[in-house]
């Protein structure tokens, strides 16, 4: 139980509630959204149950397993490419972490609900060089310390009973943000598709924002699904955790959107601080009236989004600990620490990406953080994820594919669960991406 609940912790995170709202909003908003859906239930859940397949036949790290399932073939350089996409993304991941943990701060000495211009203090913040790395590091430090001791207990306590309150809280916000003034274009935004916008590029953001938020393609849920025991149900699992995912970031985007055109300052195009220049003003506007509730409703929501990116830090820590910790005989604790050490370096270097080394423009004009978010996404992930498909689908024999969706005979499908499963990983999931990230090129 403990582990499928963690897998659910991996998925919802800042992809849903920092993530997704960015996207969605440079992407053209309803149009955006209609992709995003089509990828989550299409591509989504097959690849994440061929993630897991992978994991639980093999109980092992990314790597070996690929190792262990096709013996001296190249498939397991996917496993090496996973580790490096995964080491990329904790490292700006923390950076946005590092972000809310200072949110959260501030809520607590209640700097938040004093600020009048949440555009300015966000922007002072982030650009300068010395709080925000801190915060980044803090939170690295943090997420290292959960790993040493072993995952499981805490993130269980908090799947089960932090994320349905932070579920209620962001519906509670929701609901204030569509009632401020003005909220309704916010509404049009995200409801009135305008298909007009989708572009080859608004279709790779929308399959690389899928395949972020579920956590999938690069390893880190068959590292997580190494740990499954055999009764676990695959598919059903995996379409859970699609659900949960989807609602979550959907929620998110109603709290964000109508708040976004109702305070008039930024667009809904902002970039990386859009949701955190509309949220003080959503907590002022809706507590305007009851300042203690808002302190502590700001607080609570903030600790909670801490929590939420905590529980996928961790997951996307323990797919190179793993690696290290099993292949190398070494202690967790020093495993943990090649890790820790690496995304620190990395991260720093994002998290400064704002401030002193903003002019650094590594990649096609893309500042550190930017390109680090664009290559994971736009290119390691949906590339990972061909090859995922392609190995399940063709490489590995059926008979394994059907063992393990169906836990070894013992767990009664429906009839069209199989078949469905082996056409959308065999010929949809390739074709799709393939054709998806051509176009783009
Ligand atoms: N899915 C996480 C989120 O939405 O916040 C982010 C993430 C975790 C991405 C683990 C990739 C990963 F391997």
């Amino acid at each position: 139980m403990g582990i499928v609940l963690a897998t659910a912790g991996s998925a919802v995170g800042l992809g849903n509630i920092w993530r997704f709202p960015v996207e969605t909003g440079e992407n053209g908003g309803g149009a955006f959204i209609v992709v995003y859906l089509l990828c989550v239930i299409l591509l989504g859940v097959p690849m994440m149950t061929a993630e897991f397949i992978i994991g639980r036949r093999t109980h092992t790290n990314i790597a070996s397993a690929y190792e262990q399932l096709a013996p001296r073939q190249p498939w397991y350089l996917t496993g090496y490419a996973g580790m490096l996409c995964v080491t990329l993304i904790l490292s700006y991941y923390s950076v946005v972490a590092g972000w809310i943990l200072k949110f959260c701060m501030s809520a607590f000495t209640g700097q938040l609900s004093r600020v009048t211009d949440a555009t300015a203090f966000f922007a002072d913040f982030s650009g300068s060089a010395i709080p925000p790395l801190v915060y980044t590091v803090v939170f690295l430090l943090i997420t290292h310390v959960v790993i040493e001791r072993g995952v499981q207990n805490g993130i269980e306590r908090f799947s089960k009973l932090l994320m349905p309150l932070l579920l209620v809280l962001m519906l509670m916000l929701a609901v204030g943000s569509m009632l401020m003034p003005g909220a309704k274009q916010g509404l049009q935004f995200l409801l009135y598709p305008d298909f007009t916008k989708i572009t080859p590029s608004v279709l790779l953001s929308a399959l690389g924002q899928a395949f972020f938020s579920l956590s999938i393609a690069i390893g880190c849920l068959s590292t997580y699904a190494s740990y499954f025991k055999s009764d676990v149900p695959l598919v059903k699992t995996a379409a859970n955790v699609v659900g949960l995912d989807t609602l979550v970031a959907i929620i998110s985007g109603f709290i964000i959107f109508p708040a976004v055109f109702s305070v008039s300052d930024v667009g809904p195009d902002a970039g990386p601080g859009l949701v955190f220049v509309t949220l003080p003003s959503i907590f002022n506007n809706i507590f305007s009236h009851a300042p203690v509730l808002g302190y502590v409703f700001s607080l609570m929501f903030y600790l909670l989004l801490v929590l939420a990116a905590l529980t996928s830090t961790i997951s996307m820590h323990e797919e190179v600990t793993a690696f290290f910790y099993d292949r190398y005989h070494i202690s967790r604790r020093r495993a943990a620490s090649y890790m820790t050490v690496a995304a620190i370096l990395l991260g720093s270097l994002c998290s400064l990406s704002f401030g002193p080394l903003a002019d650094f423009r590594p990649l096609a004009g893309r500042t550190i953080f930017d390109a680090f978010n664009d290559v994971t996404a736009m290119w390691i992930m949906p590339l990972s994820g061909i090859v995922l498909s392609v190995f399940v689908g063709w490489r590995l024999p059926r008979k394994v594919v059907e063992e393990e969706l169906t836990n070894n005979g013992t767990l009664h499908l429906p009839r069209f669960v199989v078949p469905s499963f082996l056409f959308l990983i065999r010929w949809l999931a390739p074709i799709a991406i393939a054709s998806i990230f051509i176009s783009e090129l």
